[in-house]
Formats: structure tokens, C-alpha cells, sequence
């Protein structure tokens, strides 16, 4: 496969959108909340970060230069660098798998989001209480047409722009959006810090209370840490494939990181202070967004047109995300399988449909589907890939890649130590030890 065949980015804001437009997501905006308030806010949200930092950040960067110097999928990335280790070919099989069930419930939320873009559209929730508002979701997410509806809806529409190629399906939408987002996201959270009641959700949320740390929590945080920074699975490796070699591979992983993990406490920002505010339980579940900013919406200024802007935007920021899922699919079928783009697409798609409509009418397949893929796959595949630039690509070679742009780089001594020693063993440990193992 000549690398000049392949779609590529036009430039460095192009790369940086679309990695932050596949990290940026549900992940932050609906997951991020929910999960911190089933897992005791604070304490959490220190653990979360440390693990984006210690962990999250270098196995970003190894699989985008992974991606980049083999100039493949994951699958034909591990083949060509490391061709007599199969062990490694399992981060492409369980990425595949774990793309089929992330964007399984991904779809069903995204699903919820749309509908409740089209409840702000329609004014419609404008009279309701907190009460009200909570009963109303719950009512909606236990129906089945609805939420079905929407998922095949959703499903469409990011099969419709994987089809469409890279350079003009993802780069266009997110270079502008995703900013704009940032900017509703931040009005809200002026608008949740001022409601009366608001310092219980600050100080659930930045107070740490270490007692509520357990071995579950850790690995919440850590399964948190790689969903929301697309890690684990090779998605970010062949967003990787297709950077240019000018562009400076730590800078695009920083920013990316930075960006996914501000809009996520932003996010926190402006749910928790309403949350408390509105006498929300914080561990209500997945259902946590959807109960609490409705309310925000109903007691701010102009909260009829943010509203509509927010849902709009998140609806976007969903399909960014959901496309480098399927894109990691779709790139697998064609350059493994030889399947043309827009038949890989359309069985991928549909396939996953199926699983999605599983997790429409069984919360237990949602929660399976979500604990496993977060907690388990992506995890696992961080070990692997941390291990394969530590130990078999090395530090020559990876430090290489790094400089490709003509610059240098540094820290790279402590970069290797962390993927050869620290990453491995303290996924492995989190892991076992959450898992109950240790
Ligand atoms: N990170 C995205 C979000 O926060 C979800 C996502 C997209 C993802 N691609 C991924 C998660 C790959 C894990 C792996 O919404």
C-alpha cells in the first residue's frame, strides 16, 4: 500500500480538531458527570487526572506514532513493525470489538441527545420542574421506539460521513464547532455556579474525600481516563496514520489531552452545582445530564436558544466521535479485507445497529457493553501498546518518529520509562486490584 493512496489532513489545526473532535464527546459531557457522581465526585476527579497525565498522555502518543510510522490501520500498524508478534495483532481484534461496543450504547445516548435537541427545538421542556424533568427522562429512556428511532438516525448519519473519507467527512465540521462548544459549555458553567445552592456541587466536586476511594473507583478513573481520550483501541493510532510527517506529534498529543480533559471538568462545572441545586441524586447514572441541565436551561437568560445551541453542538461533538469509532471499523474491512469503503461501512454500520437496538430495550447490554469496553478493552489495550513502543519499537526509534516534523523533542528518557515500567504495571494493578484480583 503506497502511503501516497491515503487520505491525509491538510494542516496542524486540522489534525488537532479532528483527534480533539474524536476525543472530545459523549465521553465528556455525559459520561465524564455520571460517572464522578457514582464514584464520589472529588477524590475521583484527582484520580482521573493523575491517570490522564501518568498514563493517558504517553499512551496517546504512542499510538499516534505508532500510526504514523507504519501508515496503517492498527492491525496492518502492528503487522508491519512488529511482524513475528502476534500478541500485539490483539490490540487491532479487541479494538475492533471494542468499537463494536462502544458505539453500540454510544449510539443509544447520542440517540437521547437528539431527542432532546429536538424537546429544546420544540420549547418543550420549558415548564417542567426538577421533578418533573427527572421522571420524564427515566420515562423516555425506558421506552423503545423513541430511543431506537434516534440510534438508527444517528447510526446514518456517521455512516453517511465515514463514506465520505477522511479529509472532507471529519476535519470540516469539527475545526469550527468544537470551539463554539467550548464556549456554550463555559456560559453554562456561569450560569450553574450562580444558582443558589451551588457551593454543595463546587465542593462535591473539588473536595476530595479520599474515603470514597476504593479499588472499582481506581479503575472507574482509569476506564474513564482512556474512554475519553479515545485511547486503547487504535482509534487515535489511525487518526495517526493519517498526520503528515511536518507535524509535531507531542504538541498534537498535548493539546488533544488538554482540550479533552478541560472541556471534561467544564462539563463538571457546570452539571454538579445544579445538580445540588435542584436536589438531583449525583449517582443517578447515565441519565445524570439529561435530568440536571434542563433545569440550568430553564433559569437562565436566553436559555431557549442555549439550549437548542448546546444540544445541537453535543449532537455534533457525538458524531465526531462516532465516526473515528467506525472509522477504525471501516479501515480494518478495507485495508484488511479488501472490502470497498462504502460496503465496509454499510455492514459495519448496520451490524452495530443490531447491538445498538440490544442495548435500546436491555440496560443490562448498555451497562455491559460500556463497563466492559472502558474498564476492560481499552485498558488492556493501553498495556499492549505501551509495552510495544517500550520494548520492541524503542527509544531510538520512537524518539525518531517524534522528530519526524525536523524539531526536537524532550523528556523522552521519562517517556520510555513510563511506557517500558510505570504504565504496565500500574494499568495491570488497577486492573487486577479493581477486578477484586489483588
Ligand atoms: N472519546 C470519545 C468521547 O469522549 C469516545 C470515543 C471516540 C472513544 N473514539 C473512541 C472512546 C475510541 C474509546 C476509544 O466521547
Amino acid at each position: 500500500m503506497s502511503s501516497t493512496s491515503r487520505d491525509g489532513f491538510t494542516n496542524k489545526f486540522g489534525v488537532i480538531a479532528a483527534a480533539a473532535g474524536s476525543a472530545v464527546g459523549l465521553g465528556n459531557i455525559w459520561r465524564f458527570p455520571y460517572v464522578t457522581g457514582e464514584n464520589g465526585g472529588g477524590a475521583f476527579l484527582l484520580v482521573y487526572l493523575f491517570f490522564i497525565l501518568l498514563i493517558g498522555l504517553p499512551v496517546m502518543l504512542s499510538e499516534l506514532l505508532i500510526g504514523r510510522r507504519a501508515q496503517k490501520n492498527v492491525f496492518g500498524a502492528f503487522r508491519t513493525l512488529a511482524p513475528n508478534k502476534p500478541i500485539f495483532m490483539s490490540v487491532g481484534i479487541m479494538g475492533v470489538g471494542a468499537a463494536f461496543m462502544i458505539l453500540a450504547f454510544y449510539a443509544v445516548v447520542a440517540g437521547w441527545t437528539m431527542e432532546y435537541t429536538y424537546l429544546a427545538i420544540t420549547n418543550s421542556l420549558s415548564q417542567m420542574g426538577s421533578a418533573e424533568l427527572s421522571s420524564f427522562f427515566k420515562e423516555f429512556q425506558s421506552s423503545t421506539t423513541g430511543p431506537l428511532v434516534w440510534m438508527g438516525i444517528f447510526m446514518i448519519l456517521t455512516a453517511a460521513i465515514v463514506i465520505g473519507g477522511v479529509k472532507n467527512g471529519i476535519e470540516k465540521y469539527t475545526k469550527v464547532l468544537m470551539p463554539l462548544l467550548l464556549v456554550i459549555i463555559i456560559i453554562l458553567c456561569i450560569n450553574s455556579v450562580s444558582l443558589d445552592g451551588a457551593e454543595a456541587g463546587l465542593a462535591f466536586l473539588f473536595k476530595p474525600d479520599f474515603s470514597k476511594i476504593n479499588g472499582s473507583v481506581i479503575l472507574e478513573a482509569l476506564g474513564q481516563a482512556f474512554f475519553s481520550l479515545s485511547i486503547g483501541m487504535g482509534v487515535i493510532a489511525t487518526y495517526g496514520s493519517y498526520i503528515q510527517k511536518k507535524e509535531n506529534l507531542m504538541f498534537t498529543g498535548f493539546s488533544v489531552s488538554l482540550a479533552d480533559s478541560l472541556i471534561a471538568v467544564l462539563a463538571g462545572v457546570a452539571i454538579f452545582p445544579a445538580v445540588f441545586a435542584f436536589g438531583i441524586d449525583p449517582s443517578s447514572g447515565p441519565g445524570l445530564v439529561f435530568e440536571t441541565l434542563p433545569n440550568v436551561f430553564n433559569n437562565m437568560q436566553g436559555g431557549y436558544l442555549f439550549s437548542v445551541a448546546f444540544f445541537v453542538l453535543l449532537v455534533i461533538a457525538a458524531l465526531t466521535s462516532s465516526v473515528s469509532l467506525l472509522e477504525v471499523v471501516v479501515a480494518y474491512f478495507t485495508e484488511e479485507l479488501n472490502m470497498s469503503r462504502k460496503k465496509s461501512t454499510i455492514i459495519a454500520a448496520s451490524s452495530i445497529a443490531v447491538l445498538g437496538a440490544l442495548c435500546v430495550v436491555s440496560d443490562k447490554a448498555f451497562k455491559v457493553f460500556d463497563w466492559t469496553s472502558s474498564n476492560i478493552l481499552l485498558p488492556l489495550g493501553g498495556i499492549l501498546i505501551a509495552i510495544f513502543v517500550g520494548w520492541v519499537l524503542g527509544h531510538d526509534k520512537m524518539k525518531n518518529e517524534l522528530e519526524a516534523h525536523g524539531g526536537k523533542v524532550y523528556l523522552t528518557g521519562v517517556l520510555m520509562v513510563i511506557l517500558k515500567y510505570v504504565a504496565p504495571l500500574a494499568i495491570g494493578a488497577v486492573f487486577l486490584h479493581g477486578l477484586g484480583l489483588l
